[in-house]
């Protein structure tokens, strides 16, 4: 065979087990042209020059094409490795759809935030209470019939007293824990969930938000509380309200008050900056003497306090302008993701 015919056989060879076969046939110990070396000792001296020039310059040739082969299939391996785990990065990815808080929860961070930007610590209590708690220790007689203005769910379940446990009718049972867990001086925002057994409709619902404030503290007024009120909702309603306060009754403040807002806003029709109606945002009042008498702190001297509550649910219907708050946890998808 002559070289170009063994040079075309190696080149056409698929394998490197193919190649290294190959390769044996030729230069192998056993190898043709290897045999051939051999045979040349017994040739005259010119003929063997010229055999052994011959011979060289094909082992040479195949030794080249035989390290330029393994190298082709080596990248052809690896091509191979590579196209198999290709994976195209330029291909744009699937769109994950991105959930988002409920506005309910939103609303609730948003006013802790505030809240602590004001120096208040976030606190939680239990959402399962005790009569004892939901009531006595903010100063509601169990015989009160203040009781009945919380339409109370009860638990089938009984606390050391005999009596069942309730879901809390409102936040306010979490101060006398709060008061005990961190004693005096406090400033604590407790947000969590109420329960009323209520008839729904667009502003009732069985399960609801609320926010508690205390501020205990020497010295602590109703003007302090004015001005934190009134900073807080501007804060939570991203404009500047104005606060009216109007007596009103709650058996665990002193006085109490009901406390309304209001803003200026552009109407939309004349163009003009108009004031808003009074809105009825939240309760509030100077905490009663038996509430921290209660908490066992009746008698650090000096130290005197305010207590506020409100509707998280309400706040965020105002925020989003909603008008039916069961919208907030029906669950209804068309709902939740308008606001995405
Ligand atoms: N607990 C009241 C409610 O559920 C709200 C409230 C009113 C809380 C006055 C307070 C307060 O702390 O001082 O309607």
């Amino acid at each position: 065979m002559n070289k170009e015919q063994l040079l075309t056989q190696l080149s056409q060879v698929q394998t490197k087990e193919q190649l290294e076969a190959r390769y044996q046939s030729y230069l192998g110990k056993k190898g043709s042209i290897t045999t051939e070396f051999k045979t040349m000792g017994s040739l005259d001296p010119k003929a063997k020059k010229e055999k052994g020039q011959l011979l060289s310059d094909l082992k040479n040739s195949l030794e080249a094409a035989y390290a330029d082969k393994e190298q082709s299939l080596s990248m052809t391996e690896i091509n191979q490795l590579l196209e198999k785990e290709l994976v195209d990065i330029s291909l744009p990815a699937t769109p994950a759809e991105k959930g988002h808080y409920s506005l309910l929860v939103q609303t609730r961070r948003e006013m802790e935030e505030i809240a602590q930007s004001m120096g208040f610590i976030v606190a939680t209590g239990s959402d399962v209470v005790t009569k004892y708690e939901n009531f006595e220790t903010v100063n509601i007689p169990i015989t009160h019939p203040a009781t009945e203005m919380h339409d109370t769910i009860y638990v089938n379940k009984q606390d050391q007293r005999g009596e069942n446990y309730v879901l809390r009718t409102h936040t306010s049972s979490a101060q006398n824990y709060v008061i005990k867990k961190y004693g005096l001086p406090i400033k604590a925002v407790l947000p969590g969930r109420c329960y009323r057994f209520d008839e729904m409709d667009a502003t009732h619902d069985t399960m609801f938000y609320q926010l508690e404030g205390i501020y205990i503290d020497k010295n602590v007024s109703i003007a302090n509380f004015k001005n934190v009120i009134t900073t807080f909702l501007s804060a939570v309603l991203k404009k500047e309200v104005e606060v009216r306060m109007r007596p009103a009754f709650f058996p665990f403040v002193e006085p109490g008050f009901e406390i309304d807002a209001r803003y200026e806003y552009l109407d939309q029709k004349t163009g003009e900056k108009t004031m808003s109606k009074w809105l009825e945002i939240l309760g509030a009042g100077m905490i009663h003497p038996n509430v921290l008498k209660e908490a066992g702190v009746e008698s650090k001297e000096g130290r005197t306090g305010f207590a506020f509550g409100i509707g998280i649910n309400r706040v965020a219907a105002m925020k989003f302008g909603i008008k039916d708050i069961r919208y907030f946890t029906n669950g209804d998808l068309r709902f939740i993701k308008s606001f995405a």
